[in-house]
């Protein structure tokens, strides 16, 4: 997708951290914008804020409470966006939350609330949104928010690694999916690695059990990429129609060693 002036982007989890530095850079580009998000999130101000820093581009906002993890609202989200703007361009299912502790530990409520909201999120999102933009044919984009540990799994992540290994999978099946239809649509899997932003607050607030989460820190904080900067890898991968994007990149190491390890834990046997 090359033209974004004028064109519609929808995003979910669009209040806070990546999901809203997602909404400035489409807005900045003169996009209108569909911002979706809890209804106790801070959606309404951060659309408040979205419309005073960028009223100058063009670009209209509307707003949508949503739970990701519930097919009506996603499908309500679409049919929002049909009946205001006439369709999607870009849909960023970016809505995710985080729960950490040993697997056998996390209990099966907190379990179904992370595969609820990181994955099932993701496929109602695509379920709402791509036949009618197939239907449509114009150029367009689904950017799905995975993480490296969709990549890598790390301790203490089962149901967030189990969510994020589903999204990659989605999304690559995606990908053939919508080539083999002949749709020029894209598709860009967002593998983020460390982002400051408000997850563990926004994850530890909402979490159904209450449990008492970790404060284990994940990665080194020198290598924390912003928001924005996320925002503008996301926009190039749409522009260049990348479908994998790492924010970093230095992971890839980590990403050869257990590609390298499957392969050669598995030799080839003999040929007869
Ligand atoms: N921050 C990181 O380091 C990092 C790393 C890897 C992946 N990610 C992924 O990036 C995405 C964005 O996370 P973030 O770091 O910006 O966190 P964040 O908490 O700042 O933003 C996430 C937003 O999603 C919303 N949300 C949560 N549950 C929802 C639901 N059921 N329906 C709709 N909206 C919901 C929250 O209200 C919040 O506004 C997530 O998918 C997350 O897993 C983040």
């Amino acid at each position: 997708m090359k033209e974004f002036r004028g064109r519609v982007a929808v995003v979910t989890g669009a209040a806070s951290g990546i999901g809203f530095a997602l909404c400035q850079r489409f807005a900045a580009e003169g996009m209108h914008l569909v911002m979706a998000d809890l209804p106790d999130s801070p959606l309404d101000s951060a659309a408040t804020k979205l419309r005073a820093e960028f009223s100058a581009a063009g670009g209209e906002v509307l707003t949508q409470p949503t739970d990701v993890a519930r097919w009506d609202d996603v499908a309500a989200l679409a049919a929002a966006t049909k009946a205001k703007f006439g369709g999607a361009h870009i849909v960023c299912n970016n809505a995710g939350v985080r729960t950490m502790g040993s697997i056998w530990n996390v209990s099966l409520e907190d379990w179904h609330w992370v595969i609820g909201i990181n994955l099932w999120g993701v496929i109602h999102g695509i379920k709402a949104f791509a036949p009618e933009m197939i239907a449509r044919g114009e150029p367009g984009h689904f950017v799905n928010t995975a993480s490296t540990v969709g990549l890598v799994a790390m301790p203490d992540n089962g149901p967030y690694s189990a969510s994020k290994f589903g999204v990659v999978g989605v999304s690559e099946s995606l990908l053939d999916e919508l080539r083999l239809a002949g749709a020029p649509i894209g598709v860009t899997v967002l593998c983020p690695n460390r982002v400051p932003t408000q997850i563990r607050q926004n994850s530890n607030r909402r979490r159904p059990s209450g449990e008492p989460v970790s404060t284990h820190q994940s990665g080194d904080a020198a290598r924390a990429v912003q928001a924005p900067g996320v925002a503008a890898m996301v926009l190039d991968a749409i522009r260049l129609d990348r479908f994998w994007l790492l924010t970093h990149p230095e992971f890839g190491d980590e990403l050869y060693s257990r590609t390298r390890n499957i392969v050669e834990s598995n030799p080839a046997p003999p040929r007869a």
